[in-house]
């Protein structure tokens, strides 16, 4: 009974009130009378809410009913009615459906509301997952939300109208994502080796889900190894040179004993997936050419490999390649023309000999085989037309020059 809200302002006279209050009955008959008296001295509404509508709380019901009592039909209908003293909700390229259907009222209530911006619902979230529902279980359902969607769906979403699809505040694919994520844009565009990824149509979403997912950082996959596969099961060829890049599902599927980080899913151990400053996008240096001169901050692999292995002229324990006590890493890597492990090694995955050793080592514009024969105690390799060499860590072995 919004009329019991009505009480009459401080500027009646009491003897006005007195016999308002004896003619209590009668009030409803004098209502265009009550009305007109109140439109002159003004009514103060006293509301329990706490957000009063303006021209509610004027009390000037008449601002919007054909009537005071607000009982009869409204003089328009929103958004119309809104429009009489709002600007339009509808003027940019993309409008929310209940906006678009000017459904203000779903929304908003028109009088008074303990909600911030007459909101019919004491959060932002609630609100919107009242008719999206599927985003109310997946906000309950899902293991990681992203913290923006979880603090109100508004840090992204315009409620009304935008000039961006789903009415975000900036394009969804990536320019929304960095206005937030400052750093990544100064990232992405300083570093030198950049992920085509990045060009793809659907940019950041490509490999993100917006909202959440149920893989940490929201990825759209299980693991970075699928993420990754989704595209690198083709011949991709780099912006920058060129390059045609191997198709490392292929190759994992040709190889299946698979470098550890791989086996447990994760190419974003070694690579970022959003560019880096070294080669391949690794997140740690590598020497970019066969021969090298060595330094030890430039391998990555020291991250999980020890580099005693390399470092150490004569080892009994850092290294089972080794002849007797005279480490072979070292004497191929560790020196001013030193070899890169690419030579012997493979990153990804192999299937011939054990230890990742590749079938082929590739020298400039030919790969040549390195023949391995692994013994109990060492092994042996005959790299092109050289001749063939022993290592043995129990029982070295000359070689012949
Ligand atoms: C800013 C415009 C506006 C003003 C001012 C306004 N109303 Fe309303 N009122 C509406 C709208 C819009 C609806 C329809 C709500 C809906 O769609 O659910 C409405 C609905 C109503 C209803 C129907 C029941 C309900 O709450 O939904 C009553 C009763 C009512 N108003 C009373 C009043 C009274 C009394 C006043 C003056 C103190 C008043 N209104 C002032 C816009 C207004
Ligand atoms: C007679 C003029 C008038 C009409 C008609 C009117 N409003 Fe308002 N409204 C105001 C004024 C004045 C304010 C307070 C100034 C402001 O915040 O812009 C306001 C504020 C608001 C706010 C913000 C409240 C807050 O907490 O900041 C919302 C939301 C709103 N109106 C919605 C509506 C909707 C929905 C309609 C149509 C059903 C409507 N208004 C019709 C005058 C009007
Ligand atoms: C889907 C729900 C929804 C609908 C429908 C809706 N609004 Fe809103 N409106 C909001 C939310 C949420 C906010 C608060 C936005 C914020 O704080 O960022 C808001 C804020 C406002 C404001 C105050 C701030 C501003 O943006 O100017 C006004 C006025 C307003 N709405 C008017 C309207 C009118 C008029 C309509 C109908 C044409 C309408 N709204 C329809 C959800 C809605
Ligand atoms: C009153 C019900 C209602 C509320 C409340 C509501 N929406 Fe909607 N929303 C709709 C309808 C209806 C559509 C249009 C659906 C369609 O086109 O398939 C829509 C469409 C959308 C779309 C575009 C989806 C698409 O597939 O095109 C987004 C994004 C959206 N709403 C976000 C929000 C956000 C954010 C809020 C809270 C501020 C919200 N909605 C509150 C009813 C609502
Ligand atoms: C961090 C920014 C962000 C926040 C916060 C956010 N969204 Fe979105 N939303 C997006 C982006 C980006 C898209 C476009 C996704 C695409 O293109 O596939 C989108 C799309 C949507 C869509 C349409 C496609 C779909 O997924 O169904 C709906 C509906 C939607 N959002 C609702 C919501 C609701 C409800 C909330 C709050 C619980 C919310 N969003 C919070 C960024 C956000
Ligand atoms: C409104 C600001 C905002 C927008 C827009 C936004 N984010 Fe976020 N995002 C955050 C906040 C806050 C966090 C949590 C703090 C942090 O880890 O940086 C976060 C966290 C993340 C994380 C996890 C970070 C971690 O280390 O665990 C990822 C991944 C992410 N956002 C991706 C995106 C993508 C992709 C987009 C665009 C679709 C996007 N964000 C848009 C604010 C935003
Ligand atoms: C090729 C897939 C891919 C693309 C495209 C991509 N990301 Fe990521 N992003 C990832 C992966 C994988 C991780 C997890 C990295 C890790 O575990 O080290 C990640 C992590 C993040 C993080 C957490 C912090 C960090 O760096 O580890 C943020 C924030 C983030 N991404 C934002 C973005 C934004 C913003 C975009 C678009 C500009 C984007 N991402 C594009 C795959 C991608
Ligand atoms: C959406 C498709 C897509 C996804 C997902 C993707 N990539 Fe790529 N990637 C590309 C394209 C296209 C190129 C070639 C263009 C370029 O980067 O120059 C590329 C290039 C590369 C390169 C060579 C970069 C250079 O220029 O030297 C590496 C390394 C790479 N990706 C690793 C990864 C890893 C690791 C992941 C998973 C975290 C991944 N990619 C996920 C599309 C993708
Ligand atoms: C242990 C670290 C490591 C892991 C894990 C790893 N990579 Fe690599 N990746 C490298 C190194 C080192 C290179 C540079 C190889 C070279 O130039 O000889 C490379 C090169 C590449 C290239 C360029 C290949 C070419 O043709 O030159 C692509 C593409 C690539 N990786 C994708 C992936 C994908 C996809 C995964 C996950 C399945 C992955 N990487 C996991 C270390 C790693
Ligand atoms: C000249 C070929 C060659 C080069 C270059 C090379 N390796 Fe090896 N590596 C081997 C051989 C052969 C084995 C197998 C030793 C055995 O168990 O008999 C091996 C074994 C390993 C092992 C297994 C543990 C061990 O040491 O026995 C790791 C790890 C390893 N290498 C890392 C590296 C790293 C990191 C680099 C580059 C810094 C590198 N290798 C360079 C040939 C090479
Ligand atoms: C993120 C950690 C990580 C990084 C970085 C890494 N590795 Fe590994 N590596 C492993 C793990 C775990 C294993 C054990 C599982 C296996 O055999 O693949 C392993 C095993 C190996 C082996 C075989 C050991 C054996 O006895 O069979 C070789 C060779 C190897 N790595 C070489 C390299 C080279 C060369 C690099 C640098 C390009 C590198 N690794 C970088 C984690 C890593």
């Amino acid at each position: 009974m919004r009329n019991n809200r009505l009480t009459i302002a401080k500027l009646l006279t009491f003897l006005l009130l007195a016999c308002l209050n004896i003619f209590a009955a009668q009030v409803q008959e004098k209502e265009v009378a009550l009305t007109e008296l109140e439109k002159f001295y003004g009514t103060e509404l006293k509301s329990t809410k706490k957000v009063v509508h303006p021209p509610y709380a004027w009390g000037d019901c008449t601002v919007c009913h054909a009537d005071a009592k607000g009982e009869e039909d409204l003089i328009m209908d929103p958004p119309e009615l809104c429009a009489m003293c709002h600007e339009a909700k509808d003027s940019k390229k993309f409008i929310h459906g209940p906006v678009a259907a000017g459904a203000c009222t779903a929304c908003h209530d028109p009088h008074e509301s303990d909600n911030a911006k007459l909101l019919i619902a004491s959060s932002i979230n609630e609100l919107c997952t009242a008719c999206h529902q599927a985003k109310d279980e997946f906000l309950h359902t899902t293991t990681h939300i992203h913290p923006p969607v979880k603090d109100q769906c508004t840090n992204c979403h315009d409620p009304h109208t935008e000039d961006h699809l789903y009415q975000l505040k900036a394009d969804g694919k990536k320019d929304l994502c960095v206005m937030c994520h400052v750093e990544k844009e100064v990232w992405i565009n300083e570093v030198t080796d950049k992920h085509g990824a990045l060009n793809r149509p659907r940019k950041c979403l490509e490999c993100h889900d917006p909202h959440g997912s149920e893989h940490p950082k929201f990825l759209i996959k299980d693991t970075s190894k699928e993420l990754c596969l989704t595209c690198h099961n083709q011949t991709l060829i780099t912006d920058e040179t060129g390059y045609k890049l191997q198709n490392i599902a292929k190759h994992l599927d040709k190889n299946p004993d698979w470098h550890g980080p791989i086996l447990w899913g994760d190419c974003a151990a070694c690579h970022n997936p959003h560019g880096s400053n070294n080669l391949r996008m690794l997140k740690k240096p590598f020497p970019r050419t066969f021969y090298e001169s060595f330094d030890e901050d430039n391998y990555i692999c020291f991250q999980c490999h020890d580099k005693a292995k390399i470092m150490d002229k004569n080892t009994t324990t850092a290294t089972n390649f080794r002849n007797g006590s005279v480490n072979q890493h070292y004497v191929h890597v560790n020196k001013e023309k030193g070899r890169s492990c690419r030579a012997c090694h493979d990153f990804h995955g192999t299937k011939e000999y054990p230890h990742h050793l590749r079938k082929k080592t590739k020298f400039g514009r030919i790969s040549f085989p390195i023949r391995f024969i692994e013994t109990e105690s060492g092994g042996s390799c005959a790299p092109a037309c050289h001749a063939r060499r022993h290592y043995d860590k129990d029982k070295p072995i000359v070689n012949l020059k």
